[in-house]
């Protein structure tokens, strides 16, 4: 019996072996080329609260305040560690020195649970060195092997050039426009809807040494 499911569990390719039951919130800590994502926790709160409070930053994505204070990081870190925001959310940190750079998070998608939908953020000195590509490699490579999904889902600003390069890059494809709730701007913005699919992200595993 116990040769039958190996055998059958050999059988299957690599990316099919370890799926859990169900879509549950496995968080495991992700380390990549010069990254390590792991749970935000209380040390975090000054560099997060230093980052996050960048219009720039608040105006392309959904949910966060404008200003941010250390209260707010202070009580981001706290909804994390009790699964209050009902989502896979990491730090993005430096693995060299441990520096926390940004955020980056998995959330559902759907209601039935085959689709989840990525986001980040990056403090702005750490712009444009390929640091949220990399965290996203890391995290769709995770999702599609850890998780029983279909596919990931991302969404950016129509304005948001570097977002959509990074999704480009990490091969989703265009779907659509629409529009979400920005809590900053108060309002509706513009945005273009991606999607990567598991067999097209089996098709590109091997991301390549550029970012
Ligand atoms: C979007 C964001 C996460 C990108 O982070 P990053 O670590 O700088 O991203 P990367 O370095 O991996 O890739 C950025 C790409 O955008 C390109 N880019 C950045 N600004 C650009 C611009 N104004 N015009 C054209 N390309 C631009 C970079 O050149 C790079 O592409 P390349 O590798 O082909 O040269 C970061 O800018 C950020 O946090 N912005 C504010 C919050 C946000 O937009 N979050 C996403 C919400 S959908």
């Amino acid at each position: 019996m116990q040769g039958e499911l190996l055998r059958e569990s050999q059988s299957r390719p690599p990316e099919e072996r370890q799926k859990p039951e169900s879509g549950g919130r496995y968080c495991p800590v992700l380390l990549s080329r010069r990254l390590v994502l792991r749970a935000p926790h209380e040390d975090d709160i000054d560099a997060l609260a230093h980052l996050a409070n960048n219009a720039a930053i608040a105006t392309m994505v959904s949910r966060m305040p404008h200003p941010y204070t250390a209260a707010d990081a202070a009580d981001f870190v706290r909804r994390t560690k009790e699964g209050g925001i009902g989502k896979c959310v990491y730090a993005i940190t430096l693995a060299d020195n441990g520096a926390f750079l940004g955020c980056c998070g998995l959330e559902p998608g759907d209601e039935n649970g085959r689709t989840l939908e990525i986001g980040y953020w990056l403090g702005e000195p750490y712009w444009n060195e390929g640091y949220t590509t990399e965290a996203a490699h890391a995290l769709v490579d995770m999702a599609f092997r850890a998780r029983d999904i279909d596919q990931i889902d991302a969404r950016c600003r129509v304005m948001n050039v570097a977002s959509r390069r990074v999704i480009q890059k990490c091969g989703f494809q265009f779907q659509g426009s629409g529009m979400v709730p920005s809590l900053a701007l108060g309002g509706m913005v513009p945005v273009e809807w991606y999607r990567l699919d598991r067999k097209t992200w089996l098709s590109l595993r091997s991301w390549g040494d550029t970012h």
